[in-house]
């Protein structure tokens, strides 16, 4: 998918199913490495960044198939453990394999990651916290390559509550000897599932979801046949899209409970929200009033929230304020939506949102994928078309997004 072409439309109506969270189930897969055998994941959305991860796992050995959203790994006895640089280039998220392969096999060797459209993307945080369990890593040929005999529970104090580095010490740390204390742990939703998903592996994890993580090393691990939750970041674009284009819908799946913070912002700028037996209902008012967001950690709103947030806030009556706290650099889809008629001002971290009735369509880029989802949900409450290039980048985190827009009501088509 290179371009999508969207048609300022109508109100939305009726019901979207939630896929399975992409940031779970990459996490998931990494997962895998640590233990010999047949997984079964279920709920597996049919993404870019899925594909990206089961090459990865096929360049360690794994054996790996996907059909009807059931994906299946077959971890060998004897994984490579190496993670190329063809790969770490096209996904950062591969990074999180670097803790299971050394728990598991004692080595890894995993490419550098380099930045992206946010700007800088160090690991200090993941390194830091695999040495406390022992591990040594040095830096050769733009590869980082990680050792250790046998990992050691220890006390991690995180210096902010980092998913990734969360993540990467947890997975190692079921596989150490004796007890690791995670603190400033990320409390996001998908940490939690990852924990479900190694407790049922035969880990022993306590408080995942909070921000004090406690494992209990175990010898060995064994496969699990696993549910990925739903992906609150595709369910709050479809709030967003439903906010600005108007309308009423039910997202199937959706949990409330994992999107509080944004359910209160989207309350207080009109949007009538409440649980649903199947999900989440929604309906959207006249107009949306403009309010302030500041991106935090979990439960805080999702730094990835804010490109749809202020794409809503572009169309409200009244000025806010975004404050960017997680990504100093992820302000690049400003430009676009400002291409579309947006009024708004960024001043390091901040954007100053004045809100105009209607966006026009233009041709604009998006630059990643919660940019590219904002432009689009910003497309569908504007004049005429709009033509988004660089597609690509939404296919990475949204499965069958064309199909399931236009099943409501939108009017878009891609190539
Ligand atoms: C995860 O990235 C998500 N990616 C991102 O979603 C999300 O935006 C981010 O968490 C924040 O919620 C995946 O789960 C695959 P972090 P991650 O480590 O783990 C700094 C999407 O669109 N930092 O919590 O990389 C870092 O630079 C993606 O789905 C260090 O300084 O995020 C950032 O400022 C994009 N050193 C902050 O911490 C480190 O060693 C939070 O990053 C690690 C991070």
């Amino acid at each position: 998918m290179e371009r999508i072409r969207v048609r300022g439309s109508g109100p939305l109506d009726g019901r979207v199913k939630i896929s399975g969270a992409k940031n779970s189930v990459l996490k998931l897969m990494a997962a895998t490495v640590l233990a010999e055998g047949r997984f079964t994941i279920r709920n597996v959305p049919d993404i870019t960044d899925v594909r990206l991860m089961a090459d990865l796992l096929r360049a360690m050995g794994s054996e790996v198939s996907y059909a009807d959203a059931v994906l299946t790994v077959d971890t060998p006895a004897d994984t490579v453990p190496e993670a190329p640089y063809e790969l770490v280039e096209a996904m950062r998220a591969s990074i999180v394999v670097l803790g299971p392969l050394i728990a598991r096999l004692g080595r890894a060797r995993v490419s550098m990651p380099g930045g992206d459209d946010f700007g800088q993307r160090p690991i200090d945080w993941h390194l830091d916290a695999l040495r406390r369990l022992g591990a040594e890593f040095h830096t050769e040929h733009g590869y980082i390559e990680g050792r250790a005999d046998r990992l050691r529970g220890a006390r991690i104090v995180l210096e902010f509550p980092s998913v990734g580095a969360t993540e990467n010490a947890l997975m190692a740390a079921v596989l150490a000897e004796g007890t690791t204390v995670i603190e400033n742990a990320a409390k996001e939703p998908e940490l939690a599932d990852l924990a479900a998903f190694l407790n049922r592996m035969g880990a022993s994890v306590l408080g995942a979801g909070s921000s004090t993580i406690t494992i209990d090393g175990v010898p060995t691990l064994h496969p699990v046949d696993h549910q990925v939750i739903p992906d609150r970041l595709e369910a709050a674009t479809y709030l967003t899209a439903l906010a600005i284009a108007g309308g009423e819908l039910v997202l199937e799946d959706a949990r409330p409970e994992h999107m509080d913070m944004l359910m209160q912002k989207l309350g207080d700028m009109g949007l009538r929200t409440s649980a649903h037996p199947d999900g989440v209902w929604a309906s959207a008012p006249e107009r949306l009033r403009a309010v302030d967001i500041n991106s935090l950690p979990y439960p805080g709103v999702a730094t990835d929230y804010m490109p749809l947030m202020v794409a809503a806030l572009s169309v409200a009556d009244g000025a806010g304020i975004a404050t960017e706290n997680i990504f100093g650099g992820r302000f690049r889809y400003v430009d676009e939506l400002s291409r579309m008629g947006a009024d708004i001002r960024v001043e390091y971290h901040y954007a100053l949102i004045r809100g105009v009735p209607r966006l026009s369509g233009a041709p604009v880029r998006a630059h990643d994928i919660r940019a590219g989802a904002a432009i689009v949900v910003a497309a569908l409450g504007a004049d005429g078309e709009t033509v988004v290039s660089d597609a690509h980048h939404v296919a990475r985190g949204y499965d069958r997004f064309v199909e399931k827009l236009t099943a409501i009501g939108a009017d878009l088509d891609a190539d």
